[in-house]
C-alpha cells in the first residue's frame, strides 16, 4: 500500500518556503531518494478573479484578513483528486490536536495527508467543515501562518519514514520514544575548559553505557518534564 513511501500535498500562498525549508538535511534526503513525495499545491492559482484574490475582510468586522473558501477548497480539491487514496486532510492551526511522537509516528506509517496552511487571522470556517478532517497544532502559540507548522510536522514525519536515517537505531534513540528525554552527548576531545567525557563513555563497556545512559535520561526526563515522567509509568 505504501510503496514509495507517504505522499503529502501542502496547499499553500508560498509554496516555495515549503520547498526551501524542506530541501536540507534529513527531509531533503528522504524527498530526494524518493521515500517520501511532496506536493505543492497554491490557492492563488485556483483564485477565479483577474486579481487572483485569495483573502477578504471578515464578516463581523475587526482587524486583519481572512482567506477565502473557494481558492482553498479548489486546491484541496484538485490535489485529493490528483492522489489515488483517500488520505486525510488536515488544516494545521493552534486549535488542532497537538502533534507529539504518535502523532508523527501515525503520519509516517500512513499513506500521507493533504496539509493545509492557513495565514492572514484564518481561513473560512466553512472551508474547515467542508474539507478537513482533523486539525493540527505545533504547540500553544500562534503562528503567522501555518507553513512553518508544516515544515516542522514534515520534518518530524519524514525522518520516521523506513530508510530515511542512515542508522535504524538512531530514531529509535531520540527523546520521545521510549516515553523519556534524550540522554547526553559527547564527542572529542576529551577536555574542554576544564570539562571532561563522562568515565563510563570512555570504558568500552557497552552494556555500562547503555545502563548510564537509560539513567541519565531518566533523570533528565524526572527533573525537566514531570508530566512525561509520569505517564512513562502508567
Ligand atoms: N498556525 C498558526 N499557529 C499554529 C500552531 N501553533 N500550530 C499549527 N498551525 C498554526
Amino acid at each position: 500500500m505504501n510503496v514509495g513511501g507517504p505522499r503529502f500535498d501542502v496547499v499553500t500562498l508560498f509554496p516555495q518556503m515549503l520547498r526551501d525549508a524542506l530541501g536540507y538535511g534529513i527531509p531533503g534526503r528522504a524527498i530526494e531518494a524518493k521515500l517520501a513525495r511532496l506536493v505543492l499545491w497554491n490557492p492563488r492559482d485556483y483564485a477565479a478573479d483577474p486579481h487572483r484574490t485569495v483573502d477578504d475582510r471578515p464578516y463581523g468586522g475587526g482587524p486583519g484578513m481572512v482567506m477565502k473558501f473557494a481558492p482553498l477548497a479548489a486546491a484541496v480539491r484538485a490535489a485529493r483528486a490528483n492522489r489515488r487514496d483517500a488520505a486525510p486532510v488536515i488544516y494545521l492551526s493552534p486549535q488542532g490536536q497537538r502533534l507529539d511522537a504518535t502523532g508523527a509516528r501515525a503520519l509516517a506509517a500512513g499513506p500521507g495527508a493533504v496539509l493545509v496552511c492557513g495565514r492572514y487571522e484564518g481561513v473560512d470556517e466553512r472551508f474547515i467543515i467542508a474539507e478537513v478532517d482533523a486539525e493540527l497544532s505545533i504547540g500553544d502559540y500562534v503562528l503567522s501562518g501555518g507553513e512553518p507548522a508544516a515544515m516542522v510536522v514534515l520534518d518530524a514525519v519524514l525522518r520516521l519514514i523506513p530508510g530515511v536515517l542512515g542508522d535504524a537505531q538512531s530514531a529509535a534513540d531520540d527523546s520521545f520514544e521510549a516515553g523519556l528525554l534524550d540522554w547526553p552527548h559527547y564527542t572529542r576531545p576529551e577536555k574542554i575548559e576544564g570539562l571532561e567525557v563522562p568515565e563510563v563513555l570512555l570504558s568500552g563497556n557497552h552494556e555500562a553505557v547503555a545502563r548510564w545512559r537509560r539513567l541519565e535520561a531518566e533523570r533528565r526526563t524526572r527533573e525537566r518534564r514531570a508530566d512525561l515522567w509520569d505517564r512513562y509509568f502508567q
